[in-house]
C-alpha cells in the first residue's frame, strides 16, 4: 500500500525543516504521555491526548497540569491555544476525533509491576483491543510504554483477534527515554531516537515525526528495540549500584567515593553520569524495569544472575539512613527527625517506589517523630497511605526546628542553599545524615555537625 499523502509543515517557522504532519492519538497521559504528546504538538503535529482516568481528563481540559515537570505546563497552554493539542477520555473519540482519524496512535499507558517483578501488561492489551475495534483505515500503532521483549507481537496478535474489519494496521516499537525532572528537553533532544518497525511505512511516518529534532535515528527491528530500553535502565540501575557498593568499601577503609567516581569517571569508556553513591535508585523505571528484564530472560531460560545482584544491592542501600541515625542516636523511639526530600529525585513530585518512602516507614516503625519538607511532593504524598503519621513542614527550617537529626534523602537545589548556621542553632542535635552527598563535609562540620555522608570519610 502506497502512503497515504500528508501535508507537509515548517517546524518551529524554520525554514530549513520540513516535515510531515500527521494526526496522531497518545493513549494513556501520564508523565510519558502527556510529554509525548504535548512535544509532538509543538513539533507541528495535530495530537489527542486520550486518558481512561477522567479527573486528570477534566484537569487537563481546564488548563491545569496533572503532574509536576518544569516547562511542560507552558508547553501544554501553548499548543491547546494553537489548536494542535487536544484531550479526550475516551479512545473511540480519541481516535477518530472530531473526523480526523489518528494515522499514528501511541500507547504511553503504565505497565506496573506485579507480585512477581514480572510487568503487567493488562493495560496494553486493553488499549491494543478497544484500537482494533476503533480503526478505520491503516494505523501505524507504537509501543512507547517500557515492555518486555515480544510485546509487539502479542499487541499484533490481539488486534488481528479483534480487528473483525481486517483494517490493515503496523505495529512498532519506540522506547522513551526521558528522565522525569527535564522529561520536555529530554524528549526534544534525546541522545538518540530508537525506531523498531517491521515495514517501510512504519519507518517513514516515525522519521518523519522525529526527524525535525536533528537526533541520531537508530531504526532495528521491534525485538531489539524493546531490549534496548530494558536493557540500558538495567545497565544505568547496575552503575548506580556498582558505585554504591564501592561507596561502602570506601567506609570501610576511610577513602572518599566522590574522588573514586571522578577517576573513573574521566575514563571515557566509564563516562562519569550514574556514578554518584547515595542511598539507592527509585522511582517507576529503574526499580520495575529491572525486576521486569531479569523476569522476562528467566522466562526464555536465561538466568540474568547480574540483574539480581544490582537489586539486592540498592536494597541493602536503602537501609544506609537508618544504619547511620541508630549508630548516632541509638534508641529511635520519641526521638525527632527531619526528612528533606520526598520525590525520588529533583525536579518532580513522582513519589512511585521513592526510597523516601521506606525510610520514613523504618523510622515510623521505630515510633519515632518524623518531620518532612520536599518543594513540590508534598501534596501528592499527603494522599499516600506509607506518608501517613509524618508531620508535614512548611520550609526546611521548621522541618529541623527541635531535631535530634536531619536526613537529606533528595537533593533538590534548594537544599544546597540552606543557612546551616542558622539550622545549627534550632536543632536540638546538630546531626545531618546526607544520603545525596550534597555538602562539603569540613564547611558542615566546621560549623558544629556532626555530618555522615555515603562513602566519604
Ligand atoms: N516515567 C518515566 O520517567 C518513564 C520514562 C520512560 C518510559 N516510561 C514508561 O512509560 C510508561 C508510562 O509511564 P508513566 O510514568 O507515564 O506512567 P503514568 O502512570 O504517569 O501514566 C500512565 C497513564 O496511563 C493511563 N492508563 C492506564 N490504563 C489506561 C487505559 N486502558 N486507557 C487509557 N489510559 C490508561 C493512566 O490513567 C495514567 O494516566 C511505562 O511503561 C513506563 O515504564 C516511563
Amino acid at each position: 500500500m502506497g502512503l497515504p499523502s500528508i501535508p507537509y509543515v515548517r517546524y518551529n517557522d524554520d525554514p530549513q525543516i520540513l516535515m510531515k504532519k500527521h494526526n496522531i492519538c497518545v493513549i494513556g497521559t501520564g508523565y510519558v504521555g502527556l510529554v509525548t504528546g504535548t512535544c509532538l504538538a509543538e513539533l507541528g503535529n495535530w495530537v489527542v491526548c486520550v486518558d481512561s482516568d477522567s479527573k486528570k481528563i477534566a484537569l487537563l481540559k481546564s488548563g491545569k497540569l496533572p503532574i509536576y515537570e518544569p516547562g511542560l505546563d507552558k508547553l501544554v497552554h501553548k499548543n491547546t491555544k494553537a489548536g494542535r493539542l487536544h484531550f479526550s477520555g475516551s479512545i473511540s473519540e480519541g481516535i477518530q476525533f472530531k473526523g480526523r482519524p489518528a494515522e499514528i496512535i501511541f500507547i504511553a499507558v503504565g505497565t506496573p509491576p506485579r507480585q512477581d517483578g514480572s510487568a503487567d501488561l493488562s493495560n496494553i492489551e486493553s488499549v491494543a483491543e478497544q484500537i482494533a475495534k476503533n480503526i478505520k483505515t491503516y494505523t501505524l500503532i507504537v509501543e512507547k510504554s517500557t515492555v518486555p521483549v515480544e510485546t509487539g507481537e502479542w499487541i499484533s496478535r490481539t488486534i488481528e483477534r479483534a480487528n473483525t474489519q481486517k483494517i490493515p494496521f503496523d505495529v512498532a516499537s519506540n522506547p522513551e527515554f526521558l528522565r522525569e525532572g527535564s522529561a520536555v528537553h529530554d524528549f526534544l533532544h534525546p541522545d538518540r531516537v530508537v525506531l523498531g518497525v517491521s515495514s517501510k511505512q512504519a519507518e517513514a511516518w516515525l522519521k518523519d515525526i522525529y526527524s525535525p529534532l536533528k537526533s541520531p535515528i537508530l531504526v532495528t527491528d521491534i525485538k531489539s528495540a524493546e531490549l534496548i530500553k530494558h536493557a540500558s535502565n538495567s545497565f544505568l540501575a547496575a552503575k548506580i549500584s556498582f558505585i554504591n557498593a564501592v561507596a561502602n568499601v570506601c567506609e570501610k577503609v576511610g577513602a572518599d567515593v566522590v574522588q573514586i567516581a571522578r577517576g573513573m569517571g574521566m575514563d571515557k569508556r566509564i563516562g562519569p553520569s550514574f556514578l554518584s553513591a547515595g542511598i539507592g535508585y527509585g522511582g517507576f523505571c529503574f526499580p520495575k524495569d529491572l525486576e521486569a528484564f531479569y523476569w522476562i530472560s528467566h522466562k526464555k531460560g536465561y538466568d540474568f544472575k547480574l540483574l539480581k545482584v544490582v537489586k539486592d544491592i540498592n536494597e541493602e542501600q536503602k537501609n544506609w539512613i537508618l544504619k547511620q541515625v541508630e549508630a548516632e542516636l541509638w534508641n529511635l523511639e520519641g526521638k525527632r527527625i527531619g526528612v528533606l526530600g520526598l520525590a525520588f529525585k529533583p525536579n518532580t513530585d513522582d513519589l512511585r517506589f521513592a526510597p523516601s518512602l521506606e525510610i520514613i516507614q523504618q523510622l515510623l516503625e521505630r515510633k519515632t517523630q518524623v518531620h518532612v519538607y520536599d518543594p513540590v511532593a508534598m501534596p501528592k504524598a499527603k494522599t499516600v497511605s506509607g506518608y501517613q503519621g509524618v508531620r508535614f513542614c512548611k520550609d526546611a527550617y521548621e522541618c529541623a526546628r527541635e531535631a535530634d537529626a536531619l536526613v537529606l534523602v533528595t537533593e533538590w537545589p534548594e537544599f544546597a542553599k540552606l543557612d546551616f548556621k542558622k539550622i545549627r542553632t534550632i536543632m536540638h542535635r546538630p546531626l545531618l545524615i546526607d544520603g545525596r552527598n550534597l555538602y562539603d563535609p569540613k564547611k558542615l562540620r566546621d560549623l558544629g555537625f556532626t555530618y555522615k555522608s555515603v562513602g566519604r570519610p
